[in-house]
């Protein structure tokens, strides 16, 4: 039953203290702007004016202690939130042409190192690798595959073992597998021209990782009960033979399930996004969809389907999915990563248990490695004889690097080759 509350009824009648009643009826005065606006006001401004001089008196004594590294100021409680905009690896650009390609921001009260451009990068995931190799210890990392997760937990022994099996079981599913490519053909194939509907929003990101999981779940018990060591139906039955009947037993059966989901989960948003800036890309440059009609025409036919055995023929065709995924670099920011142990990168020292974000936009948009990176020209990864020159495919940055690098990056490129080829295929 719904309860009113009358302010000036007699005190027996109203759950409200004799002061609350009064300051209920104050509210209901015209023009009332309320007992405490006149103190709390000026309190809260004179707390805010301390935090900033005291965050500011911080900032400057640490700077010139080269206690800290550069970076711009960050604002009591927000740190630089703000102005990171809705494009952050843009911000994250601008801001090292101004202090210098290794720098800290703060979020909330998260300090923030960034990594931008090529060299800095290049030092701190290949020649450092294992320094930054962590996770950090975030929340909704632990929400992920049940907490088991070989994407979001931290560099650890264990860990070594989980990403290992995790690649060894794609591995006997990937392009080398003349099985899977047959799959994956036939998957697009039946799939026609469209591209399917693409789950792109995320409402609720703990209920959807829960839902997600347990339906994965679900198919890992019924894999299991089917289960027969002779015959490796899928990926599902690749993970369990290693986990559940392996010689070595390392991990518990728990990381079947969490293997299972990183690897479908991994490549969702991923491969729906690059199929989608595929689609914009080809609807914006009508030049290039036409030279690539031709091209599939020439090699495939009108009486096929493309298939992975005309890749070596369609060096265009991955000219032009090199270019999408530089010049859109789809992913512009990695997962975060932490640093395992101290360590110096560009001269500035880097403390354990740093959270780094890791630019990619920004290898992908040196000016110093790629000719007018603001242009969208597919022939730049092409040599004098129209041949992929692999120097240059190999200085696109979109699936990271180091001990952290993505471990679906040769199945992601496949299924992008056939999904782009088949699109724009006569048939
Ligand atoms: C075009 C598609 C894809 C792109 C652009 C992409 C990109 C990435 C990036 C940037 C990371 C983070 C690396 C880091 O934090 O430094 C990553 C991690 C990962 N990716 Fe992919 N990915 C793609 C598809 C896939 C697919 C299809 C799979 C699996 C079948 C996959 C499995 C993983 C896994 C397991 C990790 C975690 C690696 C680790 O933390 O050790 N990815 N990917």
């Amino acid at each position: 039953m719904q309860r009113h509350i009358d302010p000036t009824a007699p005190s027996n009648y109203s759950p409200l203290s004799q002061s609350q009643r009064r300051v209920r009826a104050n509210l209901s005065q015209p023009g009332y702007k309320g007992e405490w606006s006149g103190q709390v006001q000026p309190a809260l401004v004179a707390s805010f004016v301390f935090l900033f001089c005291l965050e500011a008196c911080l900032w400057v004594r640490n700077l010139r202690l080269k206690r800290r590294l550069p970076g711009p100021f960050a604002w009591p409680v927000v740190g630089n939130a703000m102005q990171l905009g809705q494009m952050p690896h843009i911000t994250f650009a601008k801001l090292a042409k101004k202090y210098g390609n290794v720098y800290q921001i703060r979020l909330g009260c998260s300090d923030i190192v960034v990594l931008n451009g090529d060299k800095a990068i290049h030092q701190a995931l290949i020649q450092h690798s294992r320094e930054f190799a962590g996770r950090p210890n975030f929340v909704s990392f632990q929400m992920i595959s049940g907490g088991r997760s070989v994407t979001f937990t931290n560099y650890s022994k264990q860990w070594k073992v989980h990403r290992k099996i995790a690649q060894s079981s794609l591995r006997a599913f990937s392009s080398a597998n003349s099985q899977t490519k047959k799959a994956f053909e036939q998957h697009y194939y039946s799939r026609g021209h469209g591209t399917g509907a693409v789950r792109s929003v995320y409402e609720n990101f703990k209920n959807l990782n829960e839902e997600f999981f347990s339906f994965v779940k679900d198919k890992v018990v019924q894999h299991r009960e089917s289960f027969n060591p002779d015959v490796t139906r899928d990926m599902s039955d690749a993970i369990i033979n290693v986990i559940e009947h392996g010689k070595d037993k390392v991990l518990e059966k728990e990381f079947v399930e969490a293997t299972v989901t990183d690897l479908v989960g991994a490549g969702q948003d991923t491969m729906s996004t690059a199929m989608q800036w595929i689609i914009l890309l080809l609807v914006k440059h009508p030049d290039i969809q036409a030279k690539l009609h031709e091209l599939i025409d020439k090699v495939v036919g009108q009486d096929r389907l493309p298939s992975t055995e005309d890749r070596s023929n369609l060096a265009y065709l991955d000219a032009f999915i090199y270019e999408t995924m530089r010049f859109t670099s789809f992913v512009p920011v990695t997962i975060p990563h932490s640093t395992t142990s101290d360590v110096t990168i560009e001269g500035l020292h880097i403390p354990k248990d740093t959270v780094v974000f890791i630019n990619q936009w920004s290898v992908n948009h040196d000016p110093l490695k790629w000719k007018d990176p603001h242009i969208f020209d597919p022939s730049r990864f092409l040599d004098e004889n129209g041949a992929l020159n692999k120097d240059v495919t190999n200085g696109v940055m979109i699936f990271s690097s180091g001990k952290r690098r993505c471990i679906g990056d040769q199945i992601a490129k496949v299924q992008v080759f056939l999904f782009t080829a088949i699109l724009l295929a006569p048939v």
